[in-house]
């Protein structure tokens, strides 16, 4: 990996984990961060020796959102051609899973990076809210949408319009989260769950997060067909041999990725 000034990353086995490291902004997301925090996703969703992904900040905040200082004077024709939710939409084209390692505030751009991972992990003093009607503007990285569709309507208004945070239990009542840990934990966890979904058929877990997310955006029946095709596309694999093989053969198997 290359020397990042914003970012930190290290690799724990198959997992590849992102630090985002501006703890004195609470790690506001300025342009620069989002871009060597999309280049070490990529190079990790390349990488054959990793299978997962943890994404986290620090035990004070994962990320206050957008960097607003950044943002203050900028224009509408500024944002169009700074290619900002370009930006982020190239994370949700990452093939691997994804886990959020969250404690503290994920507020704005940081709770919308959150929802954009594939499961969340989050301490017992995590905090999401969408605070962008306290500073005049709206989500602008997908937390109407993402939001709406996992909390409901009447939820995803409050915070959007009113600043109301939902606290780590809230979240985990609502299923915005997987699970909640003492802080001490919280990235401890996040990486042994990575670690075991990245021990699994690789194939199979990349198809799987695919079929999960196209739920987001087809009908029952396109996402049904979309499911059956890659349920069929497996069994082109070596592993869904092996997998089958050792189910029957009462041992363990042993995954080639293809
Ligand atoms: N952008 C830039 N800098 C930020 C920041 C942000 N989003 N959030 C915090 N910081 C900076 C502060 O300016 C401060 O810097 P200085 O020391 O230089 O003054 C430093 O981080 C520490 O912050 P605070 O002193 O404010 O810390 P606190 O503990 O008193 O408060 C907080 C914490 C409640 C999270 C508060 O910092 C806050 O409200 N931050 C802004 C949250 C917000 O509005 N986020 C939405 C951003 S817009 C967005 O994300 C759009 C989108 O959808 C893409």
């Amino acid at each position: 990996m290359p020397d990042y000034t914003d970012i930190l990353t290290e690799t724990h086995g198959r997992v590849g984990l992102v630090r985002l490291n501006r703890p004195k902004a609470l790690n506001a997301l300025r342009a620069n961060l989002l871009a060597e925090l999309l280049d070490a996703l990529k190079a990790y969703d390349a990488d054959d020796a990793i299978g997962a992904m943890v994404i986290t900040g620090n035990e004070k905040a994962f990320s206050a959102g957008a960097d607003i200082k950044e943002m203050a004077d900028a224009t509408a024709v500024d944002l169009m051609d700074w290619g900002l939710s370009d930006g982020w939409h190239r994370i949700s084209t990452i093939r691997k899973p994804i886990i959020a390692a969250v404690s503290g505030f994920a507020l704005g751009g940081g709770c919308e990076l959150a929802l954009l991972c594939d499961l969340i992990v989050a301490s017992e003093t995590a905090q999401f809210g969408q605070p962008e009607i306290t500073i005049g503007v709206i989500p602008g990285a997908g937390g109407t949408q993402r939001l709406t569709r996992i909390l409901g309507k009447a939820l995803a208004m409050e915070m959007v319009l009113n600043n109301r945070f939902l606290k780590a239990d809230e979240a985990l009542a609502h299923g915005l989260v997987n699970r909640v840990v003492p802080v001490e934990r919280y990235l401890d966890e996040a990486l042994q769950l990575a670690g075991e979904i990245a021990a699994r058929a690789p194939v199979a877990v990349r198809l799987g997060k695919e079929a999960i997310n196209s739920a987001y955006e087809l009908s029952l029946a396109e996402g049904l067909a979309a499911e059956e095709r890659a349920f069929y596309l497996l069994f082109s694999t070596e592993d869904q041999k092996e997998g089958m093989r050792a189910f029957v053969e009462k041992c363990a198997p042993e995954w080639k990725g293809r």
